[in-house]
């Protein structure tokens, strides 16, 4: 490798002004997006030889020291991830302290059981003092159903004693009209995330258009394909600047004889092959609601209950 200091993506050996370009109007702007590449997507979006773009790819990750680790390393690392308060302790528990950084952290469940509240709650959370559970940093809010509300951050934000201008302030807020334009909005944000230091990026929903333009049994395959891939944009997007990346799922009461378990979300476990955290919300009496973890490699299954309340997210009285 050359002698250079790699700074940005036109250091890279291999990198012409031209392929630079196709880079960047592409969503990848930086080093550690190329670094996170497959040689197949770079090959496609820049028409270089599969070979060249496998050369760019390595010296990113050589520039990154991108390497083989030790489980120790792995272990500082995942020490490292920080953690947001979803407003109410005994949630938190469940989730091993709140949302955590570099995962993706999903809430499943019926309509009204609180996604999007938790979503929204998360926003305001992120920005408060790391001693108060938060990051001090913004969030980016990708709606996919229109059912964000400015009205109901100011509440929240009050709620947690932040002034409401400057937390709305602090809110990216994108409607993504289709799949197509949610996958492209998530690539922008890899623009965006680092330079803003924005460490909560919400999708809400995540499979509501997917399910949409794709329905029935015919075409499930090719929305589990694009799912994924969004999956995976998203998790790249988690791991390179340390966010807490948050999906919302809706899911319908299934009969427990057509799937064996009513648990089971319809349309399969979409996050289930993505690392992550996958919480079942369920309604109970009044504004109480009962999350359950599932499928989280490194946190005990369990169940808790928190209040959806005028101020947020708190805990059951
Ligand atoms: N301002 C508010 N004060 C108290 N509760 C609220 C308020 N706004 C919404 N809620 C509660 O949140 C519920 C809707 O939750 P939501 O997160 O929108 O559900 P979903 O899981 O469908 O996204 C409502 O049923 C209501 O109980
Ligand atoms: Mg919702």
């Amino acid at each position: 490798m050359s002698e250079k200091r790699i700074r940005d993506i036109t250091d890279l050996p291999g990198v012409g002004p031209s392929t630079a370009q196709k880079l960047i109007d592409a969503g990848y702007t930086t080093i550690e997006a190329i670094a996170v590449a497959t040689p197949r997507e770079l090959s496609e979006i820049t028409g270089i030889p599969t070979l060249q773009a496998q050369k760019i790819i390595e010296a990113a990750r050589e520039a990154l020291d991108i390497r083989v680790k030790t489980a120790l390393d792995l272990k500082r690392e995942r020490m490292r991830a920080r953690r947001v308060t979803t407003g109410s302790k005994s949630l938190d528990e469940l989730l091993g302290g709140g949302v955590e950084t570099r995962t993706i952290t999903e809430f499943f469940g019926e309509y009204g059981t609180g996604k999007t509240q938790l979503c929204h709650q998360l926003s305001v959370n992120v920005q408060l003092p790391e001693d108060k559970g938060g990051l001090e940093a913004k969030a980016a809010y990708i709606d996919t159903e229109g059912t964000f509300r400015w009205e109901r951050i100011e509440q929240m934000a009050r709620g947690v004693g932040l002034d409401p201008d400057k937390v709305m302030e602090n809110i990216y807020w994108v409607r993504a009209v289709n799949s197509h334009h949610q996958m492209a909005v998530v690539e922008k944000l890899f623009d965006m995330v680092g330079k803003e230091n924005i460490k909560l990026v919400v999708v809400d929903s995540l499979t509501g258009h997917f399910r949409a333009e794709f329905p029935g049994r015919e075409s499930l395959a090719l929305r589990q394909q694009l799912l994924n891939k969004h999956l995976h944009q998203l998790m790249r997007l988690a791991e390179i600047y340390d966010a807490a990346v948050i999906v919302t799922n809706q899911v319908m009461a299934v009969p427990e004889m057509f799937f064996g378990s009513p648990d089971r979300p319809v349309g399969g476990h979409v996050v289930g092959h993505a690392p992550g955290v996958r919480v079942q919300l369920r309604k109970s009496k009044g504004n109480r609601r009962i999350a359950r973890v599932v499928d989280a490699p490194h946190l005990p299954e369990g169940e808790t209950q928190f209040a959806i309340t005028e101020f947020g997210i708190r805990d059951v009285e």
